[in-house]
């Protein structure tokens, strides 16, 4: 990597400054759901206490709060997950800049300082330059292990580099690692799962990988405007009348790459998407009145048989509604065929990682990326503000 990484920085007696991207689930209670993106922090907190750093300070945004100060978006509960996980003090300040900041960064007993919401202030959003000479101003150097929050840029992920030499985190370093791998010297077959909701997500994705793979494999509601602009009837299924052009585009430029593009040929559909919905399994065409909500039996095993060969395997968005049980069997069964395999699997983000963590098969995977928006970047060949503004080597 052409950018400086952790292990290029002398820490010794450093206060370092490390953007992390603690935006967590909670449920009503405030509870966190999922610690993963926590956890994915760990090592690069722990490497920078362990190498004679003064302290670490650490800075986050949690949920969308728009620049005003929302009690539900507080990191708290976030520094009492880390001082669990950390098995070391967290002192949490309840203000990120300001006034009397600094003085309580000093006199703080605890190595490790978490601050409050970044998005508390409306200048971190707005990658306000004095707000982010404020950041700087709180380290000697600069951490970045955001990869969630990469393709934002923020104060605390593109502003702060340009005042302080900025070193890549492990997980930072790691993500672009895995999925820069993947899809700039893949070994081959190289294999795409694309699925989720809406095609207009995925253009850019398939657009860009296109050309580099050798096969796309397409389930979740995005399938619908392919098969419709192949002539198949879908009945209600998931449908994007604006992208019916952009999907035939697609399918004749895969042809004339000669890349192959795998369709759904049989599918689950119901009446009404609801989890006591009756289940029925038609075939390519969907009847008037039907909405798919999954893969069918005779494409997972299609799917299965494809993949079986490939070498790089990247996968981003679920074949079908796997948030209800009922309707989880495609991404399901797919999920777990490519855990038997000794392939080179890297799963996108969001959708596709919550559904693996479902089927607790997370460590089956070669990497699971923390960002969604920002691994979809990622793929889409896009440069990422936050990973741009880091030092050179
Ligand atoms: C994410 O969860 O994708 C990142 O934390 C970025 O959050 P944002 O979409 O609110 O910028």
């Amino acid at each position: 990597m052409d950018k400086l990484t952790l292990k290029d920085v002398n820490l010794k007696d450093k206060i370092v400054l490390v953007r992390a991207d603690f935006n967590v689930p909670q449920d009503d209670k405030l509870n966190i759901t999922d610690d993963t993106r926590i956890r994915a922090t760990l090592p690069t907190i722990r490497y920078i206490l362990q190498n004679g750093a003064k302290k670490v300070i650490l800075m986050s945004h949690l949920g969308r709060p728009d620049g005003k100060v929302v009690e539900k978006y507080s990191l708290k509960p976030v520094a009492l997950r880390l001082k669990e996980l950390l098995g070391e003090p967290v002192k949490f300040l309840n203000d990120c800049a300001g006034e009397g900041i600094k003085q309580e960064i000093n006199a703080a007993a605890e190595k490790v300082v978490l601050l409050e919401n970044l998005r508390f202030h409306a200048e971190e959003e707005a990658n306000d330059a004095n707000f982010a000479k404020q950041l700087a101003n709180l380290g000697d150097v600069f951490v970045n292990d955001a990869f969630g929050t990469a393709h934002r840029a923020h104060a605390s992920t593109e502003g702060v580099a340009h005042y302080l030499k900025a070193a890549a985190g492990f997980l930072l370093e790691k993500e672009i690692k895995y999925l820069g791998s993947a899809v700039q010297n893949p070994e081959r077959p190289f294999m795409v799962i694309l699925g989720g909701a809406k095609v207009s997500d995925k253009i850019g994705v398939i657009e860009n990988l296109l050309p580099q793979c050798d096969s796309i494999l397409i389930g979740g509601g995005m399938a619908y405007t392919f098969l419709k602009a192949q002539g198949k009837t879908i009945g209600n299924s998931k449908l994007e009348k604006d992208k019916l052009d952009l999907a035939k585009n697609i399918l004749d430029r895969a042809s004339e790459l000669k890349k192959e593009i795998l369709l759904p040929i049989d599918n689950v559909v119901v009446g009404n998407i609801a989890s006591d919905a009756k289940i029925e399994n038609v075939g390519e065409n969907i009847p008037e009145g039907k909405i798919a909500v999954d893969i069918g039996p005779k494409t997972i095993a299609l799917f299965q048989n494809k993949l079986k060969s490939a070498k790089t395997i990247v996968w981003n968005g679920p074949l079908g509604i796997f948030e209800m049980d009922a309707f989880a069997k495609g991404t399901q069964e797919v999920a777990k065929f490519i855990a038997t395999l000794k392939t080179k699997v890297i799963i996108g983000g969001g959708d596709t990682a919550a559904a693996i963590v479902k089927f607790k098969l997370e460590d089956k995977m070669t990497h699971i990326s923390t960002g969604g928006g920002a691994s979809l970047e990622f793929l889409e060949g896009k440069t990422l503000p936050g990973i741009a503004a880091l030092s050179e080597v």
